[in-house]
């Protein structure tokens, strides 16, 4: 590898996910430049990780003239920057604007500078949730399970991935789709629209308040602890027999929210914490739950953390932070899919 070429990028490296692949890339002595516009991610979730070798580039992903002189020097973009589900709801266009569109853009600039790998971060979401076929019934979703989403978000998350496809197809450009399931784990949201379904609970179980369900908790989830979801993304970026697939990041492991909230009353030790349900969310996707075979084969993924192990080293987190879960609360909106400005 050409020492012009010694650099890793991940967009939206402040956020959740984008963070904790920070972390691991900069552990193995990986040279990393974050680009995050800090919308949703924050400085302090990669304070601890910036050096000279590791830095922190706040720019929007929409700002390719800024981002040029990076993708010159760079061997890698991971590209993970983009605005959620429940934003999609309330802001359909901005939604689109930086999740397809926005990717259209960096594919076109990654390709003029000549970056070798761009590993695109889509999401289950475009699944849509699991179908039943005449034949068969889809028990997890393997990357052929049909594609249709049913949020704003998940049709963006899809445009994206078709797009990189595409460079792969059409002009031969090395990409890389990957597509993680339910992410959780230290530094994830439970605060306005980015707000996630696990931080939510255990928090409010820790605060004594009841847990709220959406619709009639059913539903269900692969949730998958945030150090294995960034580490077979971090390995799509790497393994050569990668380029041009498709694959999901999951556990394998599918948990009702129902059956969710058992294991957090269990986890936070409180059995008899008050579990109540409200309107159903628009969109809600009814099933998902990962078939990771092709991680496995192709890339030497393996899901290491339990949802059990995983419940606790998040809780040990809350609790390291010191601030108290009725402080962090004040950041919930708990119906944050509706708008607050926007016309939807
Ligand atoms: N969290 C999950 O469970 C999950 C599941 C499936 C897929 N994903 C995907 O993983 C990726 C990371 O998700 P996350 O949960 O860490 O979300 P996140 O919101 O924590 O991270 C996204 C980051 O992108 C940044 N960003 C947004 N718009 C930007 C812009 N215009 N320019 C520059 N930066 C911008 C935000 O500030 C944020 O730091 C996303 O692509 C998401 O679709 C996440």
């Amino acid at each position: 590898m050409s020492s012009e070429r010694s650099t890793v990028i991940v967009t939206g490296g402040a956020g959740f996910i984008g963070s904790e692949l920070v972390r691991q890339l900069a552990a193995r002595g990986d040279r990393v430049v974050i680009v995050d516009n800090l919308v949703n991610g924050k400085r302090e979730n990669v304070a601890d990780c910036l050096s000279p070798h590791v830095t922190l580039m706040v720019v929007d992903i929409r700002d390719i003239d800024a981002l040029m002189p990076h993708l010159r020097t760079a061997r890698a973009v991971y590209h993970l920057a983009c605005l959620g589900v429940r934003h999609s709801v309330h802001s359909p266009h901005e939604n689109h604007d930086v999740n397809a569109t926005a990717t259209l853009g960096l594919l076109a600039a990654c390709r003029h500078a000549d970056v070798p790998r761009f590993v695109y971060v889509s999401s289950s979401e475009v699944y849509g949730g699991v179908r039943w076929a005449p034949t068969i019934r889809w028990e997890q979703m393997t990357e052929d399970h049909p594609a249709f989403p049913c949020t704003v978000y998940g049709g963006s998350k899809l445009a994206g991935e078709c797009y990189a496809r595409a460079y792969y197809r059409t002009y031969g450009y090395p990409t890389v789709v990957v597509r993680p399931f339910n992410a959780y784990g230290p530094r994830s949201h439970h605060e306005g629209d980015s707000g996630e379904v696990i931080p939510k609970f255990l928090l409010r179980c820790l605060a004594g308040r009841p847990m709220v369900v959406f619709g009639d908790g059913t539903q269900s989830r692969d949730f998958t602890f945030v150090t294995d979801t960034a580490h077979g993304i971090l390995l799509a970026g790497e393994q050569p027999q990668a380029v041009g697939e498709t694959i999901n990041v999951g556990s394998g492991q599918e948990v009702t929210i129902n059956e969710l909230t058992q294991l957090v009353t269990l986890e936070v030790g409180r059995p008899n914490a008050e579990v109540i349900h409200d309107r159903p969310r628009p969109g809600d996707v009814p099933r998902l739950v990962a078939d990771v075979s092709r991680a496995k084969s192709m890339l030497g993924y393996e899901p290491r953390v339990t949802l059990s192990e995983g419940l606790q080293r998040l809780l040990q987190w809350y609790r390291d932070s010191g601030v108290p879960p009725e402080q962090l609360l004040e950041q919930e909106i708990l119906h944050n899919w509706v708008s607050t400005s926007g016309v939807a």
